[in-house]
């Protein structure tokens, strides 16, 4: 039985970020110039992040995502794939990228033993993926996912639709998922910490945006399951699923069971948490495993956040962060925290 929370949700979805470095600057997660980065000591080495992740199979967490950050950044990243791929615990191992590195890792990725792949795509154009990523890197984004397609079929796509940045392909963008049999989801843009120029009047709702799809694909059909994911999947007629995660105008709160691990082990309860439980520190300290996992377990046992639900009830909505308190600790930041 895994551990429940305070709002009997359980201890099942852990989100591992590989390093807080990206090859990407997106608008939404990494619009300043200049980033604090987490000093390379307090990177966890591979050989930690195990021993941790068993603890957390331990405690009931079958779900198990790499984020970043960019992973694909992290030196030797298929050898901790591999390593974590061979726990039995872990029934749905995953990892979202940019794809900019994906073209010449994505066979070894699969071979090393990862399920699933998401792909971070908002546009297909060049000169709106440089105005949008601040790179120009949209062919390598292209290359790496044909690389998806044959190495992780049915992958996923997200993309963060903006107002009056990117929602003009919110059809082109269906479109070339469905001719990939890729499952894209469009998220809507969170005030979460990095998103320094977040407003309310840029985020493109999921009302809005099935009303866009309907208009062009005829009846859209919500796909009836119940899960915690983030996703309410929706079909066109010719059968084509795609989802929407409306997480800033309806929060997914109430089932959510995941929990965030830093690159630099501070543990996360919530995309919005304030602080994190620092892990790093009992682990290179000495502790048993078993004092580990009463840690995990009692933080768990007393969980209430519920962030996203917290930001839709307040009426003047901003930035969540100011950029200055942003620059003292990187760990605010969405980038740190793996999306
Ligand atoms: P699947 O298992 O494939 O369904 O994964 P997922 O839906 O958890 O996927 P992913 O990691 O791709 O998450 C998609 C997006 O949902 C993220 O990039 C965020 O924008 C948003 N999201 C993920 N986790 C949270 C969360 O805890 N709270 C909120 N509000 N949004 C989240
Ligand atoms: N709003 C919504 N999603 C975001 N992500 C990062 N910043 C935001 C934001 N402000 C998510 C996107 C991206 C992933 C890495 O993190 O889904 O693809
Ligand atoms: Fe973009 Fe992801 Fe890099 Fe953030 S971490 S800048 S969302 S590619």
């Amino acid at each position: 039985m895994p551990v429940l929370d305070a709002h009997q949700r359980p201890l099942r979805n852990l989100r591992l970020s590989v390093t807080d470095r990206c090859n990407l600057r997106c608008q939404y997660c990494m619009p300043e110039a200049d980033y604090l980065w987490l000093p390379r000591e307090d990177i966890l080495q591979f050989e930690e992040i195990d021993r941790l992740v068993e603890q957390f199979l331990i405690l009931g967490v079958d779900k198990v995502r790499l984020t970043g950050g960019e992973p694909l950044l992290r030196r030797d990243l298929p050898e901790l794939v591999a390593r974590l791929g061979r726990k039995p615990g872990i029934k749905d191992f995953a990892m979202t990228t940019n794809a900019v590195l994906l073209a010449q890792s994505a066979a070894d990725l699969q071979a090393a033993g990862l399920h699933r792949l998401t792909i971070s795509l908002d546009t297909l154009q060049r000169d709106r993926f440089i105005k949008l990523a601040r790179f120009d890197e949209l062919s390598r984004v292209l290359a790496g996912i044909d690389a998806a397609v044959d190495a992780f079929p049915g992958f996923k796509i997200d993309t963060v639709m903006i107002r009056g940045v990117n929602d003009d392909e919110l059809i082109p963008l269906l479109e070339f998922a469905r001719e990939r049999r890729a499952e894209i989801r469009f998220i809507e843009y969170m005030d979460v910490g990095g998103a320094t120029t977040w407003s309310m009047n840029q985020v493109y709702s999921r009302h809005d945006m099935l009303a866009a799809i309907a208009a062009h694909f005829g009846p859209v059909e919500p796909v009836r399951e119940s899960s915690s994911a983030p996703a309410e999947r929706y079909r066109l007629t010719d059968g084509t699923v795609f989802g929407i995660i409306a997480s800033t105008t309806e929060p997914f709160c109430k089932s959510c069971d995941r929990s965030r691990l830093t690159a630099d082990g501070l543990w996360y309860l919530c995309l919005y948490g304030a602080r994190g439980v620092d892990l790093r520190g009992p682990l290179r300290g000495g502790v048993s495993d078993e004092a580990l996992r009463d840690l995990v377990t009692s933080v768990w046992r007393t969980r209430t956040d519920r962030g996203a639900e917290a930001r839709l009830s307040q009426r003047e909505r901003s930035p969540l962060i100011p950029v200055s308190a942003l620059r003292r600790d990187p760990h605010l930041e969405m980038h740190t925290r793996g999306g």
